[in-house]
């Protein structure tokens, strides 16, 4: 490993075990490895190399500042939630009694309403940020409200915790229940320009605007072509939703019934790029994954929502052989929980139950679901040139696992190797077992305040 850079000054050193997917490996387990960060938060090395003296003098850092990982310690790259309702947080645990487009309407736009109040969505929004950095979250793909105040207020409130955030106004102008909760299709149009202005504005540099259609039964089709031109013109990531429950795609098929499938409303609005992520798609034809794979659109794959809500099994197997990128996502609050580690395993429970449907399923394995969960969802937002896995150059997004702490879920015994203990953490971790978390290299868990 060379030092390509004289001024380079490294912040952090880890030495011990680290874990991370490559393009050709899903777990690649480095052993006795040594990883440098420099001041602006980059892998600036990571060495197999157990000679430190030889390291520091080349790195110039001093060997009593490494940080030396324990036996049952390892750093992992930080999870990436590709989809996740913050206005949601506050009823995450309840209210799963409803399928999809009657719990939108009974609790969903009201309780999205209250964020014109920006005391109700700075209680939440900061609760929503925090929990999900403890719970290793170092990169959250966020729909917001209609309301561009508060939507900014969580982008900077991501930015005050140090979280990687894509935040989303979202845009609605019909088909809503709640009279108060969507907006004319002109105002939409003009606060979402606002809200991109603003945002972009304030030059944080781990936050961004995504361009924002709730899902097509929401929006006319002025309003679709309005925020197809301004992703396009912008430039910026997109996220909505896709063929989640039968219901909706009957809806979508009486409201666009020029369109072939409901992959073919967005294309036909411009809104399927290599920046656009999709939540769902449980019902996606092989021709609409087709379109996915031509156009590099994502899915975004979130397991707890779907069954919680009773909306439908995705054959992610189908989705990775159709080579359309694809990440996990929470869903909060159609999903109850908060943390990527639930989504791992509710991502092995579905892929196991399509398995017992048809035993010729080719069930997904912890280390592919780790993947999808790091590498993969940097895939799906399109940011998998800075952050995913321990690559030099990208970012140090990351978090330090501690499987054996005192009273903690996991017992780990003698003799048990790397593997073994990344699939425990996996199937039985929580955020007591992530000690520390990182997020471009700055030290984000614990809190500095706690
Ligand atoms: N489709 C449109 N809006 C939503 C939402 O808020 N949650 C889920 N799960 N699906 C949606
Ligand atoms: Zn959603």
């Amino acid at each position: 490993m060379k030092r390509n850079e004289t001024t380079t000054r490294i912040a952090h050193v880890f030495r011990g075990t680290f874990v991370h997917s490559t393009p050709q490996t899903a777990v690649e387990i480095l052993h006795n490895s040594v990883l440098g960060v420099d001041d602006e938060g980059k892998i600036a090395f990571i060495d197999k190399d157990q000679n430190v003296t030889r390291l520091s003098k080349l790195w110039g850092f001093e060997t009593s500042d490494i940080k030396q990982l324990g036996q049952y310690e390892f750093l992992m790259p930080g999870m990436v939630d590709t989809h996740i309702h913050a206005s949601q947080y506050s009823y995450s645990g309840t209210a799963l009694d409803l399928p999809l487009l009657e719990w939108l309407n009974t609790y969903t736009f009201p309780v999205e309403a209250r964020y014109k109040d920006l005391d109700f969505a700075n209680n939440i929004y900061t609760k929503v940020v925090r929990r999900t950095l403890k719970n290793g979250t170092t990169t959250a793909c966020y729909f917001a409200t209609i309301h561009t105040d508060a939507s900014l207020l969580l982008g900077e409130l991501a930015d005050k915790f140090g979280q990687r955030a894509l935040v989303g106004k979202v845009c609605m102008d019909c088909n809503s229940e709640v009279p108060r909760y969507k907006e004319s299709s002109s105002d939409c149009k003009r606060e979402t320009d606002r809200f991109i202005k603003e945002l972009l504005k304030k030059e944080y540099p781990n936050v961004k605007p995504v361009v924002t259609p709730r899902f097509a039964p929401s929006c006319s089709a002025a309003l679709l072509s309005d925020l197809g031109e301004i992703a396009n013109n912008t430039k910026l990531h997109i996220q909505s939703h896709i063929s989640e429950n039968k219901e909706e795609l009957k809806l979508v098929k009486r409201l666009f019934p020029d369109c072939r499938s409901y992959t073919d409303v967005y294309l036909k609005y411009n809104l399927l790029t290599d920046r656009t992520v999709m939540a769902h798609g449980c019902y996606l034809t092989d021709e609409e994954l087709k379109i996915f794979h031509e156009t590099g659109s994502a899915i975004s794959h979130c397991p707890n929502s779907n069954i919680s809500i009773c909306s439908g099994m995705l054959d992610v197997r189908n989705v990775l052989n159709h080579k359309v990128k694809l990440g996990l996502g929470t869903d909060v609050a159609g999903g109850y929980s908060p943390s990527i580690l639930d989504a791992m395993r509710r991502t092995l429970d579905t892929s196991k139950a399509l398995t017992i449907q048809d035993p010729q399923h080719q069930t997904l394995t912890f280390e592919e679901v780790f993947r999808l969960a790091t590498l993969g969802g940097s895939e799906a937002l399109s940011l998998d040139d800075q952050i995913g896995n321990f690559e030099v150059g990208k970012d140090f997004d990351a978090l330090r696992v501690n499987v054996c702490i005192p009273d903690g879920p996991i017992d780990a015994f003698p003799g048990e190797g790397p593997k073994v203990i990344l699939e425990k953490f996996l199937n039985l971790g929580d955020d007591r077992n992530i000690t520390e978390v990182y997020v471009a290299g700055r030290q984000v868990v614990p809190f500095p305040d706690t």
